[in-house]
């Protein structure tokens, strides 16, 4: 268990609170999992990666935690509703979504005027949609409880040349936007994080190591982000510390990028 899990605990109390973090059987997901579970909160580990969910679920019990290993693909509605209903049958309700799941380790390197159509509309269906799919799976069971709030995970590639990754995250970001409109009168926060690049192993197979150090050099604080580095701000954005914040972007990226 790292520093940055453990401070969360001291931090922040989610005891009593249901959380589900998509994408959460390895890397940031499974950061984010772990601190949530470690203050106290019960917590759904979600992934279409069902032995690396139930991996992460088992190390949250065995430390004491309350967790849960569900399967799902965030692309599909009839997934989605089966993981809320799962989720709302085992713990009781919903209060917090962390949408983080996304085509990420592995993904294709290719230009928006080339890659594969199929391979596009899949890379969207779960890289912006699934977002909105899982908050359409959960969002009235947080009525139900009073309110919640949700986390999306975007990136600062949102704002530079990333081609069909880039686009995806611009939508996530306007999705942030637009939902916190729709699920603010139900006391629904909506806000995103847009990590730099941070130290996973997907984002190792993602970017070569020769294209990483310029990147890095770029940094205002010369270093590449780790999980851990952004566990604090997503808990900070669900809690109730935050809650008259909705609807906007955080970046969390060692000085990348800077909007005036
Ligand atoms: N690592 C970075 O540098 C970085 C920077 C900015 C943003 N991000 C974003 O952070 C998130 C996590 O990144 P990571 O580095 O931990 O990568 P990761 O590949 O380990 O995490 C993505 C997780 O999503 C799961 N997943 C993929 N498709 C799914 C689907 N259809 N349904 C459910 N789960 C699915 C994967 O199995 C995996 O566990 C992603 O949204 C990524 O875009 C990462």
């Amino acid at each position: 268990m790292s520093d940055a899990v453990n401070k969360a605990a001291v931090t922040f109390d989610f005891s009593n609170t249901v959380s589900i973090v998509t994408g959460s059987g390895g890397g940031i997901g499974q950061a984010y999992v772990e601190a949530i579970a470690k203050a106290g909160g019960s917590v759904i580990v979600a992934d279409i990666d069902t032995e690396r969910a139930e991996g992460v679920a088992e190390g949250i019990r065995s430390n004491g935690g309350d967790a849960l290993a569900l399967p799902v693909d965030v692309a599909s509605p009839e997934s989605a509703a089966e993981m809320a209903a799962a989720t709302i049958e085992h713990f009781g309700g919903i209060d917090y979504l962390v949408n983080n799941a996304a085509i990420f380790g592995g993904m294709k390197l290719d230009a928006l005027l080339t890659v594969d159509w199929e391979y596009l509309e899949r890379f969207l269906a779960v890289n912006t949609l699934g977002a909105l799919n899982c908050t359409r799976a959960v969002f009235r069971s947080m009525r139900k409880r009073g309110g919640g709030a949700i986390v999306n995970q975007s990136s600062t590639a949102a704002y530079l040349y990333a081609g069909f990754y880039g686009l995806a995250k611009a939508g996530v970001n306007s999705l942030t936007q637009q939902l916190a409109h729709e699920l603010g009168g139900q006391k629904i926060r909506v806000n995103a994080i847009a990590p730099g690049p941070t130290d996973t192993q997907a984002s190792r197979t993602v970017v070569p190591e020769e294209f990483m150090t310029p990147i890095i050099n770029g940094l205002a604080l010369k270093r590449m982000g780790t999980p851990d580095d952004l566990v604090g701000l997503c808990l900070f954005l669900l809690s109730d510390q935050a809650s008259w914040i909705t609807g906007h972007v955080f970046n969390a990226d060692g000085g990348q990028v800077f909007r005036a």
